[in-house]
């Protein structure tokens, strides 16, 4: 399945050249993935997105990938770069110091086809632990009432409302690698911000949902979501801080 192409009008005097290799599979027809490979020039702010569009572009349009902001906002482009969940349009090529670049789907996502991947499950999980806030009260939706916090209370929850659903902490967990019911540590990072915003009344209900068998305490503490997540968030310790609202060393 390889293939060697140049994408010749991209070429500068500054341009270098690697080797991009896609990972395809169409699960209709496929039983196994395979790579095509592509030789791209690049430059140093060149980033992987750009190299693959430039594929689908000038050599295979029907290479899939999914992408929208190439900012690092939306959370469309995560994938295994050189083994590592990254954002494609987060990531420069010439960062990665190598001749090649290998572009696969994340790991513990359906792939759909090529580099785009199911994220309805993480939707989905996302959504079991009601992430807004509740009140029984009517005020929150009022103009005529503010909940002030102190600085102090915000920065409990702050970085973790950073979340952009990228999935990439989801990706690089060894639990849901073994255990697809895992609830993740995309969805358990977003029940702590919820649980330690001072102005939520809905930490009973979170807790609950998260007390499984495949929930918070089938984590196993490896810590790799943290490592991978590009917006800072550190679902690790968002998942200790809410076993302690667990175990009621914290209220
Ligand atoms: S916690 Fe980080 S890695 Fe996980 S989904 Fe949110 S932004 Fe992505
Ligand atoms: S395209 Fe939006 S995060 Fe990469």
């Amino acid at each position: 399945m390889a293939q060697v192409s140049s994408i010749s009008n991209k070429h500068s005097p500054t341009a270098k050249s690697v080797t991009l290799k896609i990972s395809r599979f169409n699960p209709e027809h496929d039983e196994s993935s395979g790579f095509m490979e592509f030789n791209v020039f690049y430059e140093k702010w060149t980033t992987v997105l750009e190299a693959i569009l430039d594929v689908k572009k000038h050599f295979d349009h029907s290479v899939a990938v999914r992408y929208s902001c190439r900012q690092a906002t939306c959370g469309s482009c995560g994938m295994i770069i050189n083994g590592k969940p990254k954002l494609a349009c987060f990531t420069k090529i010439s960062e990665l110091d190598s001749n090649v670049v290998t572009v696969e789907p994340m790991n513990n996502f359906p792939v759909i086809r090529d580099l785009a991947v199911k994220f309805e499950k993480l939707f989905d999980t996302h959504q079991k632990i009601k992430p807004y806030l509740i009140r029984d009260d009517t005020e929150l939706v009022s103009d005529e009432k503010e909940f002030l916090q102190t600085p102090e209370e915000v920065e409990q929850y702050i970085q973790f409302a950073n979340c952009i659903k990228c999935g990439l902490c989801n990706s690089a967990c060894p639990t849901m690698a073994t255990d697809s019911s895992f609830v993740g540590p995309q969805a358990l990072a977003q029940a702590y911000r919820y649980v330690a915003d001072s102005r939520d009344k809905g930490k009973d209900s979170r807790l609950k949902m998260i007390d499984d068998s495949h929930g918070i305490w089938r984590c196993h503490f490896a810590g790799s979501c943290s490592q991978v997540c590009p917006k800072g968030v550190d679902p690790a310790m968002g998942i200790q801080l809410l076993r302690g609202y667990m175990l009621g060393f914290r209220s």
